[in-house]
C-alpha cells in the first residue's frame, strides 16, 4: 500500500464510521499564542474540546500536516522526522475508549492487514479499562504494558496549557535487535528504545485541561484525540525499516543521492545514508513550512525554519556538495507534496527563490565561520581544545553546527569543550524559551466566560445599533452588579453591533445606552463566544440586566472599513502585478491607515509599486459593488477565495468578493475572474468607491523574503496628498521658480556647492602647504637633527595631521604639533626611524601631551595623534613635548 493509499484507506475507514472529513490546517496555529507550530491533529480542534466552540461534528477525521522542533538533532535516524502528516480520529463527547480501541484494532489488522502477533499496547498506569478492551481484542495480556506519564502514556497539554489525558500506545514489532540483552533475555519492551519497535498509534482519552498555574481541571465531556504518524505507519505496511524507504521519502532520497553523488546505503556507510535523510527531512520540512507562511529570520517560527536550512546544507557539505543544492530538493519536495496542499504550487517559485538566497548567504557565513575557526585553532594550540564558548559563538552568530566544529577541530589534533559548549546552549534556551511557546490569559477568560454561560451574537455586518440587554459587567476583572459614572470597566450585551479586533482589524468603539446610564466604548474584544465591550461610564450607571442600547462609532467603522475593503484591494493588485506567490503574512486595519505584510522575496521596483497602486485606484472608481457569502470552507477554497496563512477551518466561512467582471447572469455569481475575493470576516465598503483613494505611503522589507506596505485611504488619503502638494508649493516659493523646475534648481544648488567646497579645499590645502614650509623655515636643531614642536591655528585634527606630514616629508626629523580645534586640544607627533632609534617615539610623546591636556589617544612610535579636554592645557603640553624631545635627543 503506497502512502497516498494510506491516505485514502484512513479516511474512507472513518467516514463511513460517521466521521466528518476537515482540511489540515496551517502550520502556524491559528489564533493560538501558545503554540510556535501546529504540533498535532487536535490543535485546530482545541476549542471544541475546552468547550468554546461548536464543533461541525461530534466525530471528525483529518490528515493534519505537523511540524515538531523536539526532535531537530535526532533527525538523519531512522525514525524522526519534524514535518509530518498525521492520521487523526476524534470524538468531541461523543464516543470513547471502547469504539477508539476497536476501530484502531480493525483499522490496523482488518484494514491494513498487519499482523496482529506484532502489535503490543500500552495503557496508562492505572487505565483498567484500555487494558481489559485491548485483551477483548484478543491482544494476550503479556502484549499489554502499563506505562507511567513518564514513559508516555500522558499525553498534553500542547503549550503550556490546553487539553490532555492519559492515552494508550500501538507498538509494532520488528523482531529481536542483535545485541540487546533485553531481546536476547526475551524481557524487551517498547520503552527499552533498542529499535526493534515502533509506535504507530496514540489514542488519547482527553478529559482534562491544564490551567496556567498548573492544575488540573475537568474538560466538559470526555473526548477522544488520536494519532499516528503517516509514515511510520506506511514503514509497517511496505515492509521498511525506515521512514525513508517508504514509497514518497524513497524518492526525495533519490535526489538527494543525485546531487550528491552519494549512494544511500544504510548498512555499509551509515554516515552518508544520516546525511542524505537529513537532507532529504530538512528540504521537505522547508517546502512545508515556507507555504504556510513560515520564512526564515532570527527569531521565532523563522528561526526553526533557518536552523533546519543549516542543518540540511551543513550535511551536504559534510558529505562533499560545493555547490548549491537546496532549490533542487526543495523543487523535488513540493513535486511530493503538492497533492496534500495545492498552495505549494503556487508559490513553487518563491519557496525555490528563498532556498537559493539563504543557501547562498549561509555558505558565505559557513565561509567566514571556518575561518573564524581556523583562527581559534591558532589561539589554542597551547591548549589544543577550542573553549565551549568559542563553539557556541561559532553556531549560533556564524551558523556553525556543532558536528562541524569539532570535525574540524579533530582534524587538526584539537578537542572540543563539549560540556562548555552545552552550558552556553542552556542558557540560550532560557533565554528564548519565549519562543517556543508562548502564555496567553486569553483561553482562560473564554473558559471563564462560557462557564457562566455568557454568549454575544455579532450583528454589526448590517447594522450599526442594535437594542440588547446587559449580560455582565466588570471592574478589575471582578464581576459587578453595577458600574457608576467615571468608572472604567467592561460591558457584555447580548447583541453587539460592536465589531471584535480579529483578521487584522481593529475592535470598534461606540455606546452603550441604558434608562440609567451611558457607557463609552474604547475597544471591542472577543473571548470565545463572548464579546465584551471595555470603556468608561460617562453618564448616570450601568446595571446588569438593564435593557441596552448599543450603538457603533459610524464614522470610525466607515475610516476603518475603507481601509479593510482598501487592503483586499492591494492584496489583489500584488498578486496581480508581482505574482500569485504573494500571500498575506498579517495585516493591520484601522481609521487611521492600512499595514499589509506580505510575501515577496525582493523590493518591488518603483514602477511595479506605481502598477499597484494605479490598478487599486482604477477599481476603486470602477465602484465594484461587494458581495458576501457564507458558504462551506471547502466550497469556499474551491472558488479560489484566498484564505489567510493562519486560517483554520470552520464549518462555515464568510467569503468577501469585490467582482468587476461578474455580469448580470446570477448563474455565473463566482466567475473565475473574480478581481478579489477573500475568507474574511471583517466590516466592508458596500461599494468600492467609497474608498476614495488608496495612497501607497511605504514600502520596506522586514526580513527575508517578507514585506510590509503602509497605506492610506479616503480622507487620509486626501491629506496625505495635499500635504505632499503643499510641499511642492512652499519649495517652489522658496526658490522661487515654478513647481515643475524645482528638482532643476535643487540640482543647480548641489552643482555650485560641491564647486564652492572645492574651491574652499584647495585653498586649506594651500595655506597649510605654506605654514608647514614656514614652520620648516624656523625648524630648531635639537641633537643633531631638525626638529618642530610648535602650536599652529588648525581647524581639525586632520589638518594637523597633514601638515605633519608634510614637515616630514621636507626631512623635519620630529615633528610635534597642538592646536585648539573648534575648542578641543588636539596635538600628533611624527617621528623618524632615526629618532625612534635614539628612544624619541611619538606615541610616547603624544600621550605625556595629551594627559595634561585632560584625554588621551595612541598610535605607533613614527606616528601618533591624541585630543583633550581642557585647551587652556595646551601652551603646557607644547611645553612638555619639548621637554621630553630635549631629554631623548639630548639637546
Ligand atoms: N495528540 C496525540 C499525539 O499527538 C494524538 O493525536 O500523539
Amino acid at each position: 500500500m503506497t502512502v497516498d493509499e494510506l491516505r485514502r484507506a484512513f479516511l474512507a475507514y472513518f467516514e463511513e464510521r460517521g466521521h466528518r472529513r476537515i482540511p489540515s490546517s496551517s502550520l502556524i496555529p491559528h489564533g493560538d499564542p501558545t503554540l510556535l507550530f501546529t504540533t498535532a491533529g487536535m490543535v485546530q480542534f482545541k476549542p471544541y474540546f475546552m468547550g468554546l466552540a461548536e464543533p461541525p461534528a461530534r466525530r471528525l477525521t483529518s490528515i493534519q500536516r505537523c511540524f515538531r522542533t523536539t526532535d531537530v538533532e535526532s533527525v538523519g535516524d531512522a525514525t524522526h522526522l519534524t514535518a509530518f502528516e498525521m492520521l487523526g480520529n476524534f470524538s468531541v463527547g461523543d464516543y470513547f475508549k471502547p469504539e477508539a480501541i476497536g476501530w484502531a484494532w480493525e483499522f490496523l489488522t482488518d484494514v491494513l492487514k498487519i499482523d496482529a502477533s506484532r502489535l503490543w499496547a500500552t495503557v496508562f498506569t492505572t487505565d483498567d479499562e484500555a487494558a481489559a478492551l485491548w485483551a477483548k481484542q484478543g491482544l494476550p495480556a503479556d502484549r499489554i504494558l502499563r506505562y507511567t506519564a513518564e514513559q508516555g502514556n500522558w499525553w498534553g497539554p500542547p503549550g503550556d496549557t490546553g487539553p490532555m489525558g492519559p492515552c494508550s500506545e500501538m507498538h509494532y514489532d520488528w523482531g529481536k535487535t542483535p545485541g540487546c540483552r533485553h531481546c536476547e533475555a526475551d524481557t524487551c519492551h517498547p520503552d527499552i528504545g533498542c529499535g526493534r519497535f515502533l509506535e504507530i498509534w496514540n489514542l488519547v482519552f482527553m478529559t482534562y485541561y491544564r490551567e496556567e498555574d498548573g492544575s488540573q481541571t475537568d474538560l466538559p465531556a470526555a473526548n477522544i484525540d488520536t494519532g499516528a504518524g503517516l509514515e511510520r505507519l506506511a514503514s509497517v505496511t511496505q515492509g521498511a525499516r525506515t521512514l525513508y524507504e517508504t514509497d514518497e521519502l524513497h524518492r526525495l532520497v533519490a535526489v538527494a543521492e543525485r546531487v550528491s553523488g552519494r549512494k544511500y546505503d544504510a548498512e555499509e556507510s551509515p554516515e552518508i545514508a544520516f546525511a542524505l535523510r537529513a537532507m532529504t527531512e530538512h528540504s521537505r520540512a522547508l517546502a512545508f513550512l515556507a507555504t504556510d507562511g513560515v520564512l526564515p529570520s532570527n527569531e521565532g517560527r523563522g528561526y526553526v525554519l533557518r536552523r533546519l536550512l543549516r542543518r540540511a546544507i551543513y550535511f551536504g557539505y559534510k558529505i562533499g556538495i560545493r555547490e548549491p543544492f537546496l532549490e533542487q530538493m526543495v523543487d523535488a519536495a513540493i513535486d511530493l507534496s503538492h497533492q496534500i496542499n495545492p498552495q505549494m504550487l503556487e508559490q513553487r517559485e518563491f519557496i525555490k527563490r528563498l532556498a537559493r538566497v539563504e543557501e547562498a548567504r549561509f555558505l558565505q557565513t559557513l565561509d567566514r565561520g571556518l575561518t573564524l575557526l581556523d583562527e581559534v585553532i591558532v589561539r589554542e594550540a597551547g591548549t589544543k581544545r577550542i573553549p565551549g564558548r568559542d563553539a557556541f559563538t561559532l553556531y549560533d552568530t556564524h551558523g556553525l553546527p556543532l558536528e562541524l566544529t569539532v570535525e574540524v577541530a579533530q582534524s587538526h589534533g584539537y578537542e572540543v569543550d563539549r560540556a562548555g559548549f552545552d552550558a552556553e546552549m542552556d542558557l540560550q534556551r532560557e533565554r528564548s524559551r519565549g519562543d517556543e511557546t508562548f502564555t496567553s490569559n486569553n483561553d482562560d477568560r473564554a473558559l471563564r466566560y462560557a462557564a457562566l454561560g455568557i454568549e454575544t451574537a455579532f450583528v454589526g455586518y448590517d447594522g450599526l445599533d442594535a437594542r440588547s440587554e446587559v449580560l455582565h459587567l466588570e471592574r478589575d476583572g471582578e464581576p459587578v452588579a453595577r458600574l457608576d459614572t467615571g468608572e472604567t470597566g467592561e460591558v457584555v450585551v447580548r447583541e453587539s453591533p460592536m465589531y471584535p479586533e480579529g483578521g487584522g482589524q481593529v475592535g470598534d468603539h461606540g455606546l452603550v445606552v441604558t434608562p440609567t446610564g451611558q457607557f463609552r466604548v474604547r475597544d471591542t474584544q472577543r473571548y470565545g463566544e463572548t464579546i465584551v465591550l471595555t470603556g468608561e461610564v460617562e453618564r448616570g450607571h450601568i446595571e446588569v440586566s438593564a435593557a441596552a442600547e448599543a450603538r457603533v462609532d459610524a464614522v470610525r467603522r466607515s475610516d476603518t472599513a475603507r481601509n479593510h475593503t482598501g487592503t483586499h484591494l492591494l492584496h489583489a493588485a500584488l498578486r496581480a502585478v508581482l505574482g500569485t506567490h504573494v500571500r498575506q503574512a498579517g495585516s493591520y486595519v484601522g481609521p487611521d491607515r492600512l499595514r499589509f505584510d506580505y510575501t515577496h522575496p525582493e523590493a518591488p521596483t518603483e514602477a511595479e509599486m506605481a502598477t499597484v497602486q494605479r490598478m487599486v485606484n482604477v477599481k476603486i472608481r470602477a465602484d465594484i459593488r461587494s458581495e458576501t457569502f457564507v458558504l462551506g470552507y471547502e466550497e469556499a477554497i474551491e472558488r479560489g477565495a484566498i484564505a489567510f496563512f493562519e486560517d483554520r477551518y470552520t464549518d462555515t466561512v464568510r467569503m468577501v468578493e469585490y467582482c468587476d467582471t461578474r455580469g448580470f447572469d446570477p448563474e455565473h455569481m463566482h466567475t473565475s475572474e473574480c478581481y478579489s475575493r477573500e475568507l474574511c470576516g471583517g466590516t466592508h465598503l458596500h461599494a468600492t468607491g467609497e474608498v476614495g483613494m488608496l495612497i501607497v505611503v511605504s514600502d520596506v522589507s522586514i526580513g527575508a523574503g517578507l514585506r510590509r506596505i503602509e497605506a492610506v485611504t479616503g480622507a487620509s488619503a486626501e491629506r496625505f496628498v495635499e500635504d505632499r502638494a503643499g510641499l511642492v508649493n512652499t519649495l517652489a516659493r522658496r526658490f522661487k521658480v515654478p513647481a515643475a523646475e524645482v528638482l532643476g534648481r535643487i540640482d543647480a544648488l548641489e552643482e555650485s556647492l560641491a564647486a564652492e567646497r572645492k574651491r574652499v579645499e584647495e585653498a586649506d590645502r594651500r595655506a597649510s602647504a605654506g605654514l608647514a614650509d614656514d614652520l620648516a623655515a624656523r625648524a630648531e636643531q635639537i641633537g643633531g637633527v631638525s626638529v618642530v614642536i610648535a602650536r599652529i591655528e588648525a581647524e581639525s585634527p586632520d589638518a594637523l595631521r597633514g601638515i605633519s606630514e608634510r614637515l616630514r616629508k621636507l626631512g623635519i626629523a620630529f615633528v610635534f604639533l597642538a592646536a585648539n580645534a573648534n575648542g578641543r586640544p588636539a596635538f600628533v607627533a611624527a617621528a623618524s626611524e632615526d629618532v625612534i632609534a635614539r628612544g624619541l617615539r611619538a606615541d610616547e610623546v603624544v600621550r605625556a601631551a595629551a594627559t595634561l591636556a585632560g584625554g588621551g589617544g595612541g598610535g605607533r612610535p613614527n606616528f601618533a595623534q591624541a585630543g583633550g579636554k581642557d585647551a587652556s592645557q595646551i601652551d603646557a603640553a607644547v611645553e612638555v613635548a619639548r621637554k621630553a624631545v630635549l631629554e631623548r635627543l639630548g639637546g
